[in-house]
């Protein structure tokens, strides 16, 4: 029983790991882009989150419900990615939205595509060189804090640059206590929010906690979706990709959902006030 359990829990590992290695050896790495835009083109807008459109639903329903002031402020999407959300939210009634991301080339492509909104290329960690301080009315992040080691220093430099009672909101996987390190689509280590630590550091940032919800099995509906659709689309998408970013695309989101399977990921959305 503990040796079978074993060596399920290593077969996506070496599925994963056996893929870098075939991949390293003969050409340089796919790029992130190229998994992140198949991953766009799978869910039909430029977002790299769970749950796509749905995800976002949820956020705006609730914030139309209990925070419909934030919707008329400032906001800001913290490591934005293509844009896709920024553009979203403007479309649903969100009047001042910023987004930043750390990464050049994903901000350059948001800035063509959708140019009523102020894209900036930024690090998380700096904000305040940017923004005022008290600037901000809702500040939130999809899928981002999960590749951010000092989680607690980004907290505190979002929290300098929100009003007094703005809305912070976190979607992202979620740790368990001695899981594993996971891959993500970049091959870097996940890490995944810990419930206990992220409730200290929010309330050491200034960040009063106002909910915290699983959403472990939503994440899981939402992979095999994803998969599904990998499946029903595989001829559309080696017509604009190469087969090894397909490949390295499948197998992460394979170990991803095999994980939160397992119980050894989850997934969160987190709503914090500025205190
Ligand atoms: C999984 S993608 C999610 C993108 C976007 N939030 C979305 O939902 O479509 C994670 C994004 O976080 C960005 N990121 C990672 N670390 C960051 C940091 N320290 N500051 C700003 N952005 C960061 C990455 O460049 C990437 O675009």
């Amino acid at each position: 029983m503990g040796k079978q359990f074993k060596i399920g829990y290593l077969i996506p590992l070496l599925i994963i790991g056996g893929y870098f290695l075939a991949t390293s050896s003969k050409t340089t790495p796919p790029s992130l882009n190229q998994a992140r835009l198949i991953l766009s083109q799978l869910r039909g807008g430029d977002f790299t989150h769970a749950g796509d459109k749905e995800a976002i639903d949820m956020l705006v329903t609730k914030l139309k419900q209990e925070h419909p002031e934030v919707l008329k402020g400032n906001c800001l999407d913290v490591g934005c990615g293509f844009g896709g959300t920024a553009d979203y939210l403007v479309k649903q009634g969100f009047k001042h939205v910023w987004g930043i991301d750390i990464d050049k080339s994903t901000i350059a492509y948001a800035k063509s595509k959708y140019k009523g909104i102020a894209f900036s290329t930024l690090d998380a960690a700096a904000v305040s060189a940017q923004f005022n301080k008290k600037f901000f009315s809702f500040v939130y992040l999809f899928n981002v804090l999960y590749a951010i080691e000092d989680k607690g220093s980004v907290l505190k430099q979002l929290a300098e640059v929100a009003k007094s009672g703005a809305i912070l909101m976190i979607f992202d996987y979620s740790a368990v206590d001695g899981g594993e390190p996971i891959l993500d689509l970049a091959g870097n280590p996940m890490r995944p929010i810990s419930v206990k630590e992220i409730r200290q550091q929010l309330q050491e940032a200034g960040w009063e906690v106002l909910e915290v919800r699983d959403l472990r099995s939503n994440f899981i509906t939402w992979y095999e979706q994803l998969l599904q659709k990998l499946d029903e689309k595989k001829q559309e998408l080696k017509g604009n990709f190469l087969e090894k970013d397909i490949a390295k695309f499948s197998a992460t989101y394979i170990h991803i959902l095999h994980h939160l399977h397992r119980k050894t990921l989850g997934g969160l959305i987190i709503y914090a006030k500025r205190a």
